[in-house]
């Protein structure tokens, strides 16, 4: 039977010191201030950047939240974006991706700041976190990084095994695991015999977008089970890539869904603000430790 990794509960010790830390640079004249831009109304993405915006609140982050209609055009958000740049107040700025097709997600992503890039979207974060270097990473394969850390899973020399290869998830997480010594392989859709790679795994990290799709007979016996997934099952009901009741007993760790991963992406938006907020604190002010 396996270990429930409780992503709640994780996240919430990591806001509980986010928030002290919030309460000092308070304390020293900062807010920290996230501006979250959203356009359209689809409705996942609407209650994300909510979750966004009531947690920044009560962490005691100001939170800007921007909404557009469909319609905005390209120029017009590079515009707003622009002027977030130049923000002393804001110190992280998130697009709520998908964007509308009329709009180049890249010229978008390249067009907010690096040093309030809190999504660790931007390709400067992103090459600097492929050669190890001190940058914002990408909040949902940090969120899991730090979800293995807490339950004291240690990836160096298991064989990580990554399904999916979004630039958000599947390469950073691989990324990630590979810094701390794991062997990594990528899966994607079109990979063949899959379940040959997936029952390899001392690490499974499921991010493929398919509903219930990993059931026992991809998991490996005693593997620590990742679920990224966020779908719907046909009752409508919230579920993860992962089959849960069918792999609880095959795994050693499994991150359900609701409350795995999901909680943790929104704490390490958090954390990013903070610390992007810290490195404003003027040289002459004391900063805050870490
Ligand atoms: N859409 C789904 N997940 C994310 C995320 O982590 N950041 C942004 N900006 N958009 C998303």
């Amino acid at each position: 039977m396996a270990t429930i990794i409780d992503g709640k509960e994780v996240s919430g010790k990591i806001k509980e010191s986010i928030k002290w830390r919030v309460e000092e640079l308070i304390g020293q004249g900062i807010v920290p201030g996230l501006s979250v831009i959203i356009i359209g109304d689809n409705p996942a993405s609407l209650t994300y950047v909510n979750n966004k915006k009531k947690t920044c609140e009560a962490l005691g982050m100001r939170s800007d939240l921007r909404q557009y209609p469909a319609s905005l055009t390209e120029k017009e958000l590079l515009e707003v974006i622009t002027e977030l740049n130049n923000d002393p107040e804001i110190h992280g700025i998130l697009v709520q991706l998908p964007l509308p097709s009329h709009i180049d997600e890249f010229k978008v992503i390249n067009a907010i700041s690096p040093e309030k890039d809190v999504d660790g979207f931007h390709p400067v974060s992103i090459g600097n976190m492929m050669i190890g270097n001190d940058t914002f990473l990408p909040c949902t394969p940090h969120g899991i990084m730090k979800m293995l850390q807490f339950y004291g899973i240690d990836p160096k020399g298991k064989h990580a095994v990554v399904v999916g290869r979004s630039n958000i998830v599947g390469k950073p997480i691989g990324q990630l695991l590979l810094q701390k010594d794991a062997t990594v392989t990528y899966c994607h859709s079109k990979t063949n015999d899959l379940k040959s790679f997936t029952k390899q795994a001392d690490i499974l990290i499921a991010a493929i977008g398919k509903a219930k799709m990993f059931d026992e007979s991809y998991i490996k016996p005693g593997a620590v089970v990742i679920d990224v997934g966020m779908n719907r099952d046909e009752q409508g009901k919230l579920c993860g890539d992962v089959d849960f009741d069918a792999v609880f007993e095959t795994a050693s760790y499994i991150t359900p869904v609701p409350g795995g991963v999901g909680p943790m992406t929104i704490a390490m938006l958090m954390e990013n603000t903070l610390l992007s907020a810290e490195r404003g604190v003027p040289k002459d002010k004391p900063s805050v430790s870490m």
